[in-house]
């Protein structure tokens, strides 16, 4: 027999790390989790989009060695995937984005904070050390420039690699789980890396340190490439006009992203939107995808595709619902080994022999052609 580990006595993949560790969680929480905005189109379709594109193995390749290692922030990682940011782990378990970031960092991962985490930048670059992975920080622009010069000095002081600018924000979606639900922050929750004297509970479009910037423009992202040491990533993007205008701006990189279907319901999958996006920068910057992945054979799709490094943010909450730290910890091993046989299995010893030709997409009459 040669059978990869069994790691948990009831959780052999991401579809059942879901369903477990949403047991575990009230329904406000799970569905704050597991939903998205209106419909949850763009949500499901992240999703099912993978499953538009199958694989087309190469076989009689040495594959006895696999790497799957990569540079991603600056930082010589383990694997293609990263954690995205996801507010407030501490509504998954106690052990929040600190066990989120051990986690992360014991299997060679890098992880982006949200700005409305539980945890402070610094503990959770702390909670890393020694491994030798990146960490960014999220920043949701907001009108007051000293606030968000605030959260950008602190992410630098903390030893962050990069800025992760979320450009998909500018209104909430309407995420119609949280009305149903009455949504409401457990009040042991803490912000710590907002600047003091923010009410985390009164978030408030009149107050400019909690209102979203929704005049932020493509000057304004070159203001803050200049203003900070750190990479500059932009999350959101979901065109090739908007990928080009970011490579112009002088970000690093770009995130494809629609927010975990969180903000515009209706959006194209990020998966479907790759595509286009990778033909038009032609390797000017990084490109970042996060978006539905549950499968290590999703993040090998969408590296075929040309995506440079990938993130995922519901998994690692569902990890600290079902066990904290060590479900975290459980689903990067389920990722590992599952990426690891679709690349052997594929006739990839490394990442860059991952390519377009592994792939092949559904057409209209029902059978999957070669891209
Ligand atoms: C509960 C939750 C909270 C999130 N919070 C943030 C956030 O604070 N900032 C942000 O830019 N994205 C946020 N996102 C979006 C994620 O960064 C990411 O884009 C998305 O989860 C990727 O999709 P996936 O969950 O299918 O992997 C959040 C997503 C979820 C599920």
């Amino acid at each position: 027999m040669n059978r990869l580990q069994r790691y948990d006595q009831n959780v052999f993949s991401i579809a059942d790390l879901q369903r477990e560790g949403t047991k575990k969680l009230s329904k406000m929480v799970g569905e704050y989790y597991n939903e998205g905005a209106m419909d949850l189109l763009s949500m499901n379709d992240n999703v099912a989009a993978f499953d538009r594109v199958r694989l087309r193995p190469r076989v009689c390749i040495d594959v006895s060695q696999v790497d799957m290692s990569t540079e991603c922030f600056g930082a010589k990682v383990k694997m293609p995937l990263g954690f995205s940011p996801a507010a407030m782990h501490g509504m998954a378990h106690d052990d929040a984005e600190l066990g989120t970031s051990r986690a992360a960092a014991k299997a060679g991962c890098n992880m982006v904070l949200s700005t409305w985490s539980n945890h402070s930048i610094a503990d959770v670059v702390n909670a890393g050390d020694g491994y030798g992975n990146a960490y960014g920080q999220q920043l949701s622009m907001v009108e007051c420039w000293d606030t968000n010069m605030h959260m950008i000095r602190n992410a630098e002081k903390a030893g962050c690699a990069a800025l992760v600018l979320t450009v998909d924000c500018a209104y909430l979606g309407r995420r119609l789980n949280e009305y149903r639900n009455d949504f409401t922050l457990p009040e042991h929750l803490t912000f710590p890396n907002l600047p003091p004297g923010i009410n985390p509970y009164n978030f408030v479009q009149s107050d400019p340190r909690t209102a979203y910037d929704r005049a932020f423009t493509w000057d304004k992202v070159e203001k803050i490439v200049k203003s900070t040491s750190m990479q500059v990533y932009l999350k959101g993007i979901l065109t090739a006009e908007d990928a080009l205008l970011a490579a112009e701006s002088g970000v690093h990189g770009i995130l494809v992203s629609n927010h975990g279907g969180r903000q515009l319901d209706g959006a194209i999958s990020t998966f479907d939107a790759l595509e286009d996006i990778v033909a038009a920068v032609k390797g000017r910057i990084q490109i970042h995808f996060d978006g539905g992945i549950r499968r290590g054979s999703d993040i090998f799709k969408a590296l075929a595709m040309g995506a440079d490094y990938c993130w995922v943010g519901r998994i690692p909450v569902w990890g600290l619902a079902y066990d904290g730290e060590n479900g975290v910890s459980l689903a990067l091993k389920l990722l590992y080994d599952e990426l690891l046989i679709t690349m052997a299995l594929c006739g990839c010893s490394k990442l860059s022999d991952i390519r377009r030709s592994h792939l092949a997409r559904l057409r209209g009459d029902g059978t999957f052609a070669k891209l």
